[in-house]
């Protein structure tokens, strides 16, 4: 596990974004897992900057992480109304680079047949090749996608009910601002599963701010636990990369070890 911390969001951003800029550029045709949420934001922001200096994204496959359920991409209904995250990645990313659409795959939350939509999500990413870099942000209870605490960390695509503390961040960070009331929040939502993340051949997980400090140090040095569920990232065998700003690395009991490997791969060009 690559641990690479910087001195704030903005460093731990342009990071990130580097990570997946070469990672086009040197596989085109990949396929690229995403999420939404308010830590990729900045990556996603550098990611538009790169395109527009000539990084091209036409051959590149999406898949996303998540969608609630009952909610989906309207872009004739207002944002404040239309809180989906088709609605997020369209509005952060998608609408400024020049993925194809129909390279674009979003869980739809707005499906008749939720099973049958996760079934078919697993073959779509299958059928694509699988995911070369998933990139994952880390909720405050240590779930990935909408992995909530006890789900198993073997899961596939499925439906989740989302936790207390999940739907008070998620209030707090989007609907609140929207002016959208807490019980007409979604309180469930379609996401890829532990498994499903754990079969991308590359994982870059991103989280920043001291609100996460505990949950990421649980993650990375406690123990494997369906109650953390990224801390499934302890038993991945591909290629990983946590990208912390100082903040959120300040937990961490190793801390001092993982920029003393960070700085030994720069010397020795290993990086
Ligand atoms: C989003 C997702 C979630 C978020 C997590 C962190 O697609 O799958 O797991 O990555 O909740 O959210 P932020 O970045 O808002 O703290």
């Amino acid at each position: 596990m690559d641990i690479i911390v910087r001195e704030n969001y903005e460093e731990m951003s342009e990071y990130a974004a580097g990570v997946i800029g070469r990672f086009v550029r040197n596989k085109p045709y990949c396929v690229l897992g995403l999420a939404t949420g308010s830590t990729p934001i900045g990556t996603y922001r550098r990611l538009i900057k790169m395109h527009r200096e000539g990084l091209d994204f036409s051959k590149v496959v999406a898949f996303n992480l998540d969608e609630y359920i009952g909610v989906g991409i309207n872009l004739d209904v207002p944002y404040e109304v239309d809180q989906s995250y088709a609605r997020f990645m369209h509005e952060e990313l998608f609408s400024h680079i020049n993925v194809k659409k129909e390279n674009i795959h979003i869980p739809d939350g707005l499906t008749k047949d939720p099973a049958g939509f996760c079934s078919w999500y697993e073959e779509e990413i299958k059928r694509a090749g699988g995911i070369d870099l998933q990139l994952v942000g880390i909720g405050g209870d240590g779930h990935w996608g909408f992995n909530e605490p006890g789900s198993s960390l073997a899961s596939r695509t499925s439906i989740q009910a989302l936790s207390p503390q999940t739907l008070s961040d998620n209030y707090e960070s989007f609907y609140k601002k929207a002016g959208v009331e807490r019980d007409k929040m979604p309180h469930f939502a379609i996401t890829m599963g532990i498994g499903t993340i754990l079969d991308s051949k590359n994982i870059l997980m991103i989280a920043s701010g001291v609100n996460k400090a505990d949950v990421v140090a649980k993650c990375i040095e406690g123990p494997v636990t369906s109650q953390i569920t990224s801390s499934a990232i302890q038993l991945y065998a591909g290629g990983v990369t946590v990208a912390l700003d100082k903040a959120a690395a300040s937990k961490l009991q190793n801390l001092q070890h993982y920029i003393h490997i960070e700085r030994l791969k720069e010397e020795y060009g290993m990086g």
